[in-house]
């Protein structure tokens, strides 16, 4: 009973008068209707991500070559059709498609900006699992946010510096790049002996032959594509296991080593601090990338393994850290609540300086608050940042830890906590939204924190009274 469409068709071919046949004849063998939306419905990032699919796996075979910067890939992507689809959409921008098949079948497919148009040779069934490879090569280049940093492949000196947020995912391999789309992840990445190509979840095989190095990560704990990387470059290897079993394996430029020593040597603790605060550690492997990109200008909570742009200081560690639970453990719907990822890992970084002999919360709070009107810091609310060019503003970061500081200050310290561990454990894995998480916080106080919300994360300019 599988081609109910295909039985339809032909049901009309065989009923229909001739002219009308011709007539849906030449519309061809995919019906208007069952294409698959070309974005996940985002308001900032309407071509993000993709409709009437959902991956489950993806296997990306990378071969990269620093010196030319060329890139020849194969990714392979277990996916289910949530709707029926007589055509779907993936997102990737540059690279040239050398090859793709449906279920072992070659596909027709298009390019039309960053979405790749792909027509499988028979319409695909709601709830059919199927399975889609894309060859590919080229030099990749990075995209540019609107924000105007650069997002994606980002080569450098001795490799390339990979990092996905919001949109860079697609510069590399074609992805449904939107968050509410999760996977796990197999990343084999082949690179010159001389280099390493870290990307996330755990090492499961390395070897060397005829000069060239191939690493095979697996990232088995759902991923979205923007937290996915695989940074090559010239690293020093460290690797051990922690006390909670987490496999921790750092890569550092040689030029960082020295400042970046003291800060990773203290990542053990820091993940055993946050696991106390925000509940056990939410992945396998764990560790980060010391990668030096002059054009680059941020870090990244690239998942299971955060990635620097230089040597971190222990605060910026504390912070991609935190983003493990809050914003790659819990992810976004909708990039609009951008906060729930942001003001919770800065808010992580006040209280570890809290609890380390530091400012209090509540100091770095009246900092920020004695700051005038006219400040950047009350440009829009963090809640709804206005478009893809703000969602990395300072008002994201710190007035969406400030939002959190008026919730533990009105629901005190006790449920607070519980509310931050409650968060990050029951969408474990999952997703939230700010709707999600002011229900959870109301549920868990059985206060009604209505107008406080609507205060920090809506109001337009400074709030009046803390
Ligand atoms: N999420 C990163 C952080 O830890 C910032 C990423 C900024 N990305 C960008 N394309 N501007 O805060
Ligand atoms: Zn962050």
């Amino acid at each position: 009973v599988r081609p109910t469409t295909v039985l339809r068709r032909e049901a009309l071919t065989v009923t229909v008068p001739v002219a009308l046949a011709a007539l849906l004849a030449a519309a061809g063998p995919a019906s208007a209707g069952t294409g698959g939306a070309s974005g996940a419905g985002d308001p900032y990032f309407p071509l993000a991500g993709n409709g009437g699919y959902h991956v489950d796996h993806y296997d990306l075979t990378l071969r990269y070559e620093p010196t030319s910067g060329h890139l020849d890939g194969t990714a392979v992507l277990t996916a289910r059709a949530t709707q029926d689809l007589s055509r779907f959409d993936l997102d990737f921008k540059g690279l040239k498609v050398t090859g793709l098949t449906v279920d072992h079948a070659p596909a027709e497919h298009r390019r039309d900006g960053q979405e790749l148009v792909v027509t499988p040779p028979r319409p695909l069934f709601r709830g059919e699992e199927f399975r889609v490879a894309v060859t590919y090569s080229g030099t990749p280049k990075p995209v540019t946010d609107p924000d105007g940093s650069l997002d994606g492949w980002i080569p450098t000196d001795d490799g390339a510096f990979v990092a996905g947020e919001p949109q860079g995912a697609m510069t590399w391999f074609p992805a449904n790049n939107h968050p509410k789309d999760k996977s796990s992840y197999d990343i084999t990445v082949t690179v010159p002996e001389n280099r390493t190509a870290v990307a996330n979840g755990v090492l499961v095989g390395q070897r060397t032959a005829h000069g060239l190095t191939t690493f095979h990560w697996r990232q088995r704990e759902p991923m979205a594509a923007y937290l996915a990387t695989a940074t090559v470059g010239k690293f020093k290897v460290e690797q051990y296991t922690t006390r909670d079993g987490i496999r921790v394996y750092n890569a550092v430029d040689p030029r960082e080593a020295s400042e970046s020593a003291p800060v990773l040597k203290k990542l053990p603790s820091v993940l055993e601090w946050e696991s106390k605060l925000f509940g056990p550690y939410p992945f396998r492997g764990a560790g980060s990338i010391v990668d030096r990109a002059p054009d680059v200008g941020y870090a990244l909570e690239t998942q299971s393994r955060p990635l620097y742009d230089s040597a971190p200081d222990l605060s910026t560690l504390v912070h991609e850290n935190a983003h493990q639970w809050f914003g790659d453990s819990v992810s976004l719907t909708s990039w609009k609540d951008i906060w729930l990822n942001e003001g919770f890992a800065t808010y992580a970084e006040w209280l570890y300086r809290e609890q380390h002999s530091g400012d209090t919360a509540q100091e770095t709070f009246d900092d920020l608050y004695a700051r005038p009107a006219s400040d950047g810091l009350w440009a829009f609310p963090p809640g709804d940042p206005g478009s893809g060019e703000n969602i990395f503003g300072t008002p994201v970061y710190a007035r969406g830890a400030m939002a959190l500081h008026e919730l533990r200050k009105a629901v005190g310290d006790r449920t607070f906590f519980r509310i931050l561990r409650a968060w990050a454990t029951e969408h474990r894995g999952g997703h939230g939204t700010t709707a999600h998480f002011v229900n959870l916080a109301e549920r868990t106080s059985g206060k009604d924190l209505n107008s406080l919300f609507q205060t920090w994360l809506y109001q337009d300019g400074k709030p009046n009274t803390p």
